[in-house]
């Protein structure tokens, strides 16, 4: 897993001071020297800076400054540190694309430009990496972005978790809650055209693997006076308009649906549209979302029928006659009955008048009592809200029944709520918002500030304390149990209250003047009250404050909606009503109160992370910048605390233990653990990666670190530790179990050469690895491929120049790229003389149009590039780049790559200066060696070559199980059966025989006498003189006879490309490769691999005798007490667990194994060797 990336080159060619880029040509300096674009931007160089940390001045002015130089280059996100301040652009940017998802994973905070992303990778991969939950505080006034940041981090955290169906469902269900949520929760206000009118704290839950397994939405009081009464220039919740606007025909019959203007709890504003919006096609996007909720038709249904149903309701309206209202018209009865499948009459009665249980004396009797105009019009909305509100209670938890999970390992939380907010006229809705407000800028303080400081004290880390605003006083004074504060206050005034009394909204204001009057963010004015909030001063009405607090539906009405002939109807009220229950029902305060508290508690829980959004102007208007209001909000959101906290303090701290548990990786006296005093432990860790001293500081029981970027370092070398042995482990498990795979795609890559070109003779068996170059080990080739963009195939090449001369390349194939990486040396500055590596050349996949390749067994590859100069190349492992290219190609584009096979071809060649340009011509005839011999002339390469195997060679079979066997009979050759000493389905790699005629062409073979075993195709029998190997002295190397070439063979490096430095893990079990090797073997050894051999007499070797044999073997020689093996004949490994012997050579017998390969010792190694080569002794 990868935590961190190096990848400046690719991620942020604007920004990456880090990266030079000159036409073609990169140099990466020194990872550890680099230095990160935000941070060269600093002291007023450059315009702005990415991290406020680094404003030289800290003022509200210079940050705002600072925030309005970025606005207005449209670079919205800015950091404190680690929090994220949004600014809303008001228009759509074009860095929320794929590039993006793709360039912020796994990518270090300041290696990249500010992003909303970066924030969301922090939280999953932190999550992964301690198994912690984390959760994000989105925060800021109304309109300043909250929920559309929400939506960026939950498409992203979606996007680059993995999972299958299941998985995908969840996160359908996650993205589509949004819409359906907003439709029913959000309305246009003067702030905002798409307020979020609720709160919402939605949590993903994963699996331990990272993907969401299921989710939960906590929803915070829906504003739901919303229903009935608008502000001017405002509209209703957006479901009523997107059902006028959406609703079929069909719809509109059986749900009486008109224009908006025909309701008037939508025409009391006169506000119909929203700029941008598109309702109807809104209205398609919330039914997809209930459908994908799992919603049936028929609640679909169900619920637009309560949307109608309040929609008709709004429309009755009463007269008053004697003090008691009726209704105006009773045909406007008619549709909300239906709808609501109630009776009309009753409708009617329980809108103007009650049942009230009265005492008389001991007896207790119920009244009717009727109901003047006014209270027949609250009733009326009371009854449309307590249904709507129900109604969103049942959507929400509709969306956590879809998404329920008994798996609860670690969440991901994103708190959106609704922002503070300030109007003309503020009720008890803004009250409650922007207490919840006032609860989140708390919990910021007290861990961003307060808590952080405290931390610093206590761990006796040096520290001047910064001052800043604690707005716990402002909290204390609304939630306070005791003394009691406004809440208290109020739900106090609701109990002593009867019914609704319209001097009871007076009575609270009194009774608050005489207990929280005094205190200093109070204000009391003539029809409410003003509180200092920490956002601004905000006077609030108190009209309705006791009616909205006391929040009850009267029994009648919840009755007769219990009466309901619809179910769904009847599901919404499901209230046990007790008669003459003395337990108060919960008011609206009491529950938002508790509520907040929860959610405090569910964070504090979490490991928090802060997007502070910020709104630019009132205009909602792209590039405008109202100055006084952002200075306003970089006041009140304390930004300016932040910075100075952020700058004096550390970036990271740990307890001891988990910090060196994290990096005990990194030195061999802390691996496994450390078992001495822990901070002589992290001293060791730091040196080890040579920390400034500076970087960091111990305290009583953490380490603090300063900077990201120190931290980053040592991340960066402990996941180098990692990726070196999670590579060792991958390796030796592809090789012990993945020949099958092998198989596979060796066939694979022989299928786009055969019948079309000849065969080296030791290319069809090699196995397959991919890197060839060790990449990853080399920091100067890892600093110039993004290292999101995985390495395929790895390996140096020889380039021919225009003049056919060969130059070294190493060649890297990534899944978008083909790199061409060179040699350069520094021609100017401190590192003058300096090699680095350089990308000569750098094609995108897509843009490789076709190959081109002889039909001779030579290794010329002629890559043709859309547009562009051809690149001619000798790779050594063609078959396997070509198909790992072709892979590529039909992944990415959907095609395959077309080859050539042309034995006289031309290029183009680079146009450089003036001496480039021109094509080339490259020809091949018969030769007589196997290696090419290259000619030029002029313009013209030529190429003489000998035939190789023929072009209908496939690669030979490992038969391992069963299944195989059918895999393998189907593909060998019939002829291939012949092998001698195969053993009925054994059979080793087979290669194939071909005789040539003179032309080339291939003939068949003759049908004479057995051919030789693999590794002497085509040659004349090695000769067995008296350098025969049964016989060789005990010191003898392997000989292979001058003047009897060995065909080249292909071989894994063991440590490629001179890779990195062995490293052994202090006490870890696995080495690397190299140490993978067993030990030579010792002195004792019972059989000594070269020890002469005495046959068993049904030995070949034993019937050919060499001719330089002394005359008679020693007799009474000791019977090996271990299993020997003789080879039959020559063997070249053709994988690094194999072994190569010559015909004769005696091996010790480790295992035998059905799959037909042996494991063997020979000189000191073992490995695996074809059992058909061999015999036993
Ligand atoms: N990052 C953004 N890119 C484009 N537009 C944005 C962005 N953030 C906010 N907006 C615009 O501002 C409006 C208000 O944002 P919103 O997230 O709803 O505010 P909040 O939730 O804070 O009240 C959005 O509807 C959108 O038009
Ligand atoms: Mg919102």
């Amino acid at each position: 897993m990868r935590f961190f990336k190096k990848d400046v080159a690719a991620a942020s060619p604007a920004h990456g001071k880090g990266v030079n880029h000159n036409n073609n040509v990169h140099i990466i300096e020194d990872p550890r020297k680099q230095v990160y674009h935000w941070q060269s931007e600093g002291g007023g160089k450059k315009s702005s800076v990415d991290d406020m940390v680094l404003l030289s001045k800290i003022t509200e002015s210079a940050i705002a400054e600072n925030l309005k130089k970025r606005f207005m280059e449209d670079k919205i996100y800015t950091y404190i540190g680690p929090v994220l301040v949004a600014v809303n652009p008001f228009k759509q940017l074009p860095y929320f694309g794929e590039r993006e998802i793709e360039m912020y994973q796994g990518a270090a905070q300041y290696e990249v430009p500010p992003h909303i992303y970066s924030i969301a990778d922090t939280m999953y991969r932190n999550m992964l990496i301690d198994s912690d939950s984390q959760c994000v505080i989105i925060s800021g006034e109304s309109g300043a972005g909250k929920t559309v940041s929400a939506k960026f981090i939950m498409n992203y955290i979606t996007r680059i978790s993995g999972g299958g169906q299941r998985v995908q469902q969840v996160k359908d269900i996650i993205l589509e809650s949004n819409p359906l949520l907003e439709a029913f929760g959000n309305a246009k206000t003067t702030r905002n055209n798409n307020s979020s009118r609720f709160g919402k704290y939605i949590e993903i839950q994963f699996s331990s693997g990272g993907e969401p397994l299921g989710g939960k939405i906590s929803n915070f009081l829906l504003e739901k006076s919303r229903v009935h009464s608008l502000n001017e220039g405002e509209r209703n919740f957006h479901i009523f308009y997107q059902l006028c606007a959406g609703a079929t025909g069909d719809m509109k019959n059986n749900l009486g649906i008109s224009t908006p203007d025909y309701f008037s709890y939508l025409s009391q504003s006169g506000v119909y549209k929203v700029d941008g919006t598109n309702d109807a096609h809104e209205f398609q996007e919330t039914l997809r979302a209930m459908s994908v909720m799992g919603m049936a038709e028929e609640t679909q249904m169900d619920i637009l029928s309560v949307v109608a149903a309040i929609l008709h309701m709004g429309n009755l309206s009463f007269v008053e006659q004697n003090n008691a209202a009726t209704i105006s018209d009773a045909a406007f009865l008619q549709f909300p009955a239906y709808l609501l499948g109630i009776d009309e009459q009753k409708l009617g009665q329980k809108l103007t008048s009650r049942v009230f249980d009265s005492k008389w004396g001991g007896k207790s009797e119920r009244v009717d009592v009727t109901l003047n105009l006014e209270q027949a019009q609250f009733a009326r909305d009371a009854w449309c809200k307590g249904l709507y509100s129900r109604m969103f209670d049942y959507i929400v938890e509709t969306v956590n029944k879809a998404m329920v999970t008994d798996a609860n390992l670690f969440s991901i939380g994103i708190l959106d709520i609704y922002g503070f907010e300030i109007f003309g006229r503020n009720g008890f809705e803004q009250f409650c918002i922007n207490y919840v407000n006032e609860k989140l800028q708390q919990i910021f303080i007290e861990l961003t500030l307060k808590s952080e400081q405290e931390e610093y004290k206590a761990e006796g880390i040096q520290w001047k304390p910064i001052e800043f605003f604690n707005n716990k006083v402002v909290c204390d004074l609304i939630e306070s149990k005791r003394p009691p504060g406004i809440m208290c206050i109020l739900d106090d005034t609701c109990a002593t209250m009867s019914a609704v009394s319209e001097g009871a909204d007076d009575e609270f204001r009194n009774k608050m003047s005489s207990q929280v009057g005094s205190n200093p963010h109070y204000q009391p004015f003539n029809h409410g009250f003003t509180i200092k909030h920490y956002a601004g001063n905000v006077s609030y009405h108190v009209e309705n404050f006791c009616e909205k607090n006391r929040d009850v539906l009267f029994t009648d009405i919840i009755e007769v909606m219990q009466g309901s002939t619809n179910t769904f109807i009847r599901s919404l009220f499901p209230d046990v009503l007790q008669k003459g229950s003395k337990t108060r029902p919960t008011t609206a305060g009491t529950k938002i109160r508790t509520q907040a508290n929860e959610l405090v508690t569910t964070l504090m829980k979490c490991v928090p992370h802060y997007i502070r959004c910020i709104k630019p102007n009132e205009t909602k208007k792209p590039h405008d910048w109202d100055d006084q209001m952002v200075k306003h909000q970089v006041e009140y959101l304390g930004l300016k605390e932040n910075i100075k906290v952020k700058r004096a303090g550390f970036a990271y701290r740990r307890p001891y233990q988990k910090f060196l548990h994290r990096y005990a990786i990194l030195t061999k006296e802390t691996w496994p653990a450390w078992y001495g005093e822990p901070t002589e432990g992290i001293n060791v860790i730091m040196r080890s990666v040579n920390m400034d001293p500076a970087q960091y500081q111990i305290g009583r029981s953490k380490i603090f670190v300063k900077d990201p970027e120190s931290l980053y370092m040592l991340e960066e070398s402990r996941e180098r530790k990692f990726d070196h042995y999670a590579r060792v482990i991958q390796k030796a498990f592809k090789k012990y179990f993945s020949k099958q795979r092998y198989l596979k795609e060796k066939m694979a890559a022989s299928d786009l050469l055969v019948n079309r070109k000849e065969r080296r003779r030791n290319s069809l068996n090699r196995n397959f690895y991919g890197d060839y170059i060790g990449v990853e080990y080399k920091p100067g080739l890892t600093a110039l491929i993004p290292r999101r963009d995985k390495v395929e195939f790895a390996l140096t090449v020889d380039k021919f120049d225009r003049r056919f001369k060969k130059t070294k390349r190493d060649l890297i194939l990534t899944k978008s790229h083909l790199y061409l990486i060179g040699r350069m040396q520094v021609k100017k500055g401190p590192e003058k003389g300096q090699i680095k590596d350089v990308i000569k050349r750098k094609i995108d996949l897509e843009n490789i149009s076709q190959a081109t390749l002889s039909t001779y067994q030579d290794d010329l590859v002629l890559i043709h590039v859309r547009n562009d100069y051809e690149s001619l190349l000798e790779i050594r492992f063609k078959t396997e780049f070509l198909m790992v290219l072709n892979n590529k190609l039909k992944e990415r584009h959907n095609r395959e790559l077309p080859l050539n096979f042309i034995n006289s071809f031309d290029f183009r060649v680079k146009k450089t200066g003036w001496g480039g340009g021109g094509t080339r011509r490259v020809r091949f005839t018969d030769g007589t060696t196997d290696e090419p011999l290259f000619a030029s002339s002029g313009s013209t390469l030529s190429v003489k070559i000998a035939h190789g195997l023929s072009s209908t060679s496939r690669p030979g079979i490992y038969v391992i199980t069963p299944d195989i066997r059918i895999l393998a009979n189907e593909m060998k050759s019939p002829k291939s059966n012949n092998v001698p000493g195969s053993k009925g389905n054994l059979q080793p790699p087979a290669r194939n025989f071909v005789h040539r005629s003179p032309g080339g062409s291939p003939l068949p073979r003759p049908s004479g006498p057995a051919p030789k075993p693999p590794g002497l195709a085509a040659v004349s029998p090695r000769p067995r003189g008296p350098a025969g190997p049964q016989f060789r002295p005990p010191s003898a190397q392997p000989v292979t006879s001058p003047g009897f070439p060995r065909p080249p063979v292909a071989r894994m490096p063991l440590n490629p490309g001179g890779g990195p430095p062995a490293f052994r893990l202090p006490g870890m079990g696995s080495p690397p490769i190299q140490a993978m090797q067993p030990p030579p073997p010792p002195p004792s050894d019972p059989c000594p691999d070269n020890q002469p051999s005495i046959g068993n007499g049904s030995s070949r070797s034993v019937n050919r005798p060499p001719a330089s044999l002394p005359a008679k073997p020693p007799i009474n020689r000791p019977k090996p007490t271990v299993p020997q093996v003789r080879a039959l004949y020559g063997y070249d490994a053709s994988d690094i667990d194999e072994l190569t012997f010559n015909e004769g050579d005696i091996m010790v017998l480790v295992q035998e194994d059905k799959s037909g390969w042996w494991t063997c010792r020979f000189r000191g190694q073992e490995g695996f060797c074809p059992a058909n080569y061999l015999e036993k002794m």
